[in-house]
């Protein structure tokens, strides 16, 4: 086992042109593993996570923070969740894809007998009303969809903000997100039969709309363009000129953004019921209930049962996803 160690807050927080001479684009090859998260696909295609995207929970707080700027708390929860959801904590390994030969069962079968599923296994982590990703009871939860991101370009040439450059709507905005986001979930609530939208998996969502506005902005000016917002989700590359943003971006920051994208059409979590309606979750009395949703109800409570290495690492990881939300850490209640 290797004991997981959270790793001290980078002093190098300022802009900075990404990627370096030393991180190329070098495409994926055959056994690489890329997933749903354009952010950690284009992390590991540059050589900031190892390129055959199986990487450990320290290698993930650094590269976001040394690619994007994304603050040491926020990646540390985020990557705290996605080590316990569908990694080996044991092992201190997590497929940014798909189910690896590199990374086998918990010990004592904690998790079940098979693998762990990696981020692009359905459930926890990945779920639905994704941007470019498909629901995975109609689609391809996993790649990027041509069809979803063409309706994100039409939305931003009916919302977006002129180019100075251009001339074009080709501007990026929170404008574009609000519709294009309460597009979505109109459309999958309707296609998918057993779409899945609680808090947890809400309240994510929306802070991915924030992180693409954000994260993948230029730093230089704080916009988006079109062209940089296809060449990460599209591409996964880092574009040519292009700045991280300029201060570190925690989940205070973030939230705000995902709550001012959610305001202008509120949606709020539910599931669908075997009829197709949409049924709204009652309100979870707690400290703060996406928290609660994604590391209590979500992680399986087998994991309090591990020992030695397991059961230490399983602390750490519980206790970085609850620091940024301020609430008191709570172990694992969820199914396996
Ligand atoms: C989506 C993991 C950091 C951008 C996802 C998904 C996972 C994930 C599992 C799929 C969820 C879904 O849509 O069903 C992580 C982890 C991170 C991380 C563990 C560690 C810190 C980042 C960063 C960025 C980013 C730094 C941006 C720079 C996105 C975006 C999506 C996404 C835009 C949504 C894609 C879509 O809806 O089509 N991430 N991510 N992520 N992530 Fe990340
Ligand atoms: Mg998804």
């Amino acid at each position: 086992g290797v004991i997981i160690v959270i790793p001290p807050v980078s002093n190098d927080t300022g802009i900075k042109q990404i990627p370096d001479a030393a991180h190329p684009w070098v495409a994926p090859g055959p056994g690489d593993q890329r997933g749903p998260c354009p952010g950690l696909n284009t992390l590991a295609n540059h050589g900031y996570l190892p390129h055959n995207g199986i990487v450990s929970f320290e290698q993930i707080v650094t590269a976001v923070g040394e690619g994007f700027n994304m603050e040491h708390d926020l990646a540390s929860a985020l990557a705290g969740f996605a080590m316990l959801a569908r990694g080996n904590a044991y092992l201190d390994l997590v497929s940014i894809g798909g189910e690896s030969p590199l990374i086998p069962v918990l010990p004592d079968e904690i998790d079940g007998p098979n693998p762990p599923g990696g981020l692009a296994k359905h459930g926890r982590f990945e779920g639905d009303v994704s941007m470019t990703r498909q629901d995975a009871a109609i689609g391809d939860n996993v790649n990027f969809q041509d069809s979803l991101y063409d309706e994100l370009l039409l939305y931003t040439g009916q919302f977006g903000d002129d180019s100075p450059v251009t001339g074009n709507r080709s501007i990026v905005t929170t404008k574009v997100m609000q519709e294009f986001k309460y597009a979505r979930f109109l459309e999958d609530q309707v296609r998918n039969k057993v779409l899945e939208y609680h808090v947890g998996r809400l309240s994510l969502s929306y802070g991915e709309a924030a992180f693409v506005l954000n994260f993948f902005a230029n730093g230089t000016t704080g916009t988006l363009s079109q062209q940089t917002m296809g060449s990460f989700l599209r591409n996964q590359t880092f574009p040519d000129n292009w700045f991280r943003k300029s201060s570190p971006g925690n989940l205070t920051f973030i939230a705000s953004s995902a709550t001012e994208i959610l305001l202008a059409h509120p949606v709020a979590a539910g599931a669908n019921n075997a009829n197709g309606s949409y049924i709204l979750d009652a309100p979870l009395p707690v400290c703060s209930a996406p928290y609660y949703n994604l590391a209590v109800q979500n992680l399986p409570a087998s994991l309090n049962n591990a020992t030695g290495i397991l059961a230490r690492n399983v602390i750490t990881l519980v206790q970085a996803i609850a620091k940024p939300f301020g609430c008191p850490p709570v172990a694992p209640a969820g199914p396996v």
